[in-house]
């Protein structure tokens, strides 16, 4: 047994406005206060477009939600010159506590290498958020490097150079079985987050190790979350695609009801 409590976030990606958030956000809270869900036991994360934060951030502020806010990305820089960027500090305004780093869309999409993912990892620190950083392999990447090795490499970029680590979080996201339907199985899944955090110890330190929230991330549902969180290695889950569905996702988030804990 460890003393990370389990967070499931759900990545909203460039899906919903900030009318469609609200219906959302609503219906997700009404179904885990009907299922009597215990936060303590489970934390819930939404990660809205940024055009939909502040109107999350109000409902969820009138309404007194449990459920805790993210973005999906933020600047290296602090404020300035640097048109269309978000600051972390303008976040962290909106009462956002955890912020994507380096998911692989925008790696893929938007060309963010390790030494951008260090960087705004750098910036959410700078800024009391708190880094999901996303790590993961491509299909081609997992034959030729094997198991483990890019995860393991780019958690170690992200990690490398900060004075103070703050509180951060790693997501495994295998890049082949995100939106595919295509999943890891929960054995591959623990095998690597193992190996995520047996390098964070060797190379930070066993405390560090053992605080940090490891989540798994790719085509990840109600049907198959039990499989994966019911390994001690994996802290929660990263749910692209089945956090639109409010019901799909509350029943995601109520994990521990499947496995009995
Ligand atoms: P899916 O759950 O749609 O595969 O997306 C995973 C993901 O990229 C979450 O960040």
């Amino acid at each position: 047994m460890t003393n990370r409590i389990p967070l499931i976030a759900g990545n909203w990606k460039m899906n919903l406005d900030h009318q469609q958030a609200i219906a959302l956000v609503q219906k997700l809270a009404w179904s885990l206060k009907d299922a009597a869900h215990d936060f303590s036991t489970a934390e819930v994360a939404v990660f809205p477009p940024f055009t939909d934060l502040r109107t999350v951030q109000t409902l969820i502020d009138a309404d007194k939600f449990e459920i805790r806010i993210g973005a999906q990305d933020l600047s290296r820089f602090d404020s300035g010159a640097y048109t269309g960027e978000i600051s972390g500090a303008f976040l962290k305004k909106l009462d956002v506590r955890y912020v994507l780093v380096g998911h692989s869309e925008r790696r893929q999409f938007h060309d963010e290498d390790d030494v951008t993912v260090q960087a705004k990892t750098a910036a959410a620190f700078k800024h009391s958020l708190v880094p999901i950083i996303c790590v993961g392999e491509t299909l081609e990447q997992l034959e030729s490097e094997g198991q483990a090795a890019v995860p393991v490499r780019q958690t170690l970029a992200a990690l490398a150079g900060h004075a103070n680590l703050g509180e951060f979080v790693i997501a495994y996201e295998p890049v082949w079985a995100i939106g595919t339907g295509k999943v890891a199985s929960p054995e591959e899944a623990a095998a690597v987050c193992s190996k995520i955090r047996e390098a964070i110890a060797n190379e930070h330190s066993q405390e560090v190790a053992a605080a940090a929230r490891i989540l798994y991330g790719g085509s990840v549902k109600a049907a198959n979350v039990a499989g994966f969180l019911r390994s001690p290695e994996v802290d929660g889950v990263l749910v692209g695609g089945a956090s639109l569905d409010a019901d799909e996702f509350s029943g995601i988030a109520r994990f521990q009801k499947h496995i009995g804990v």
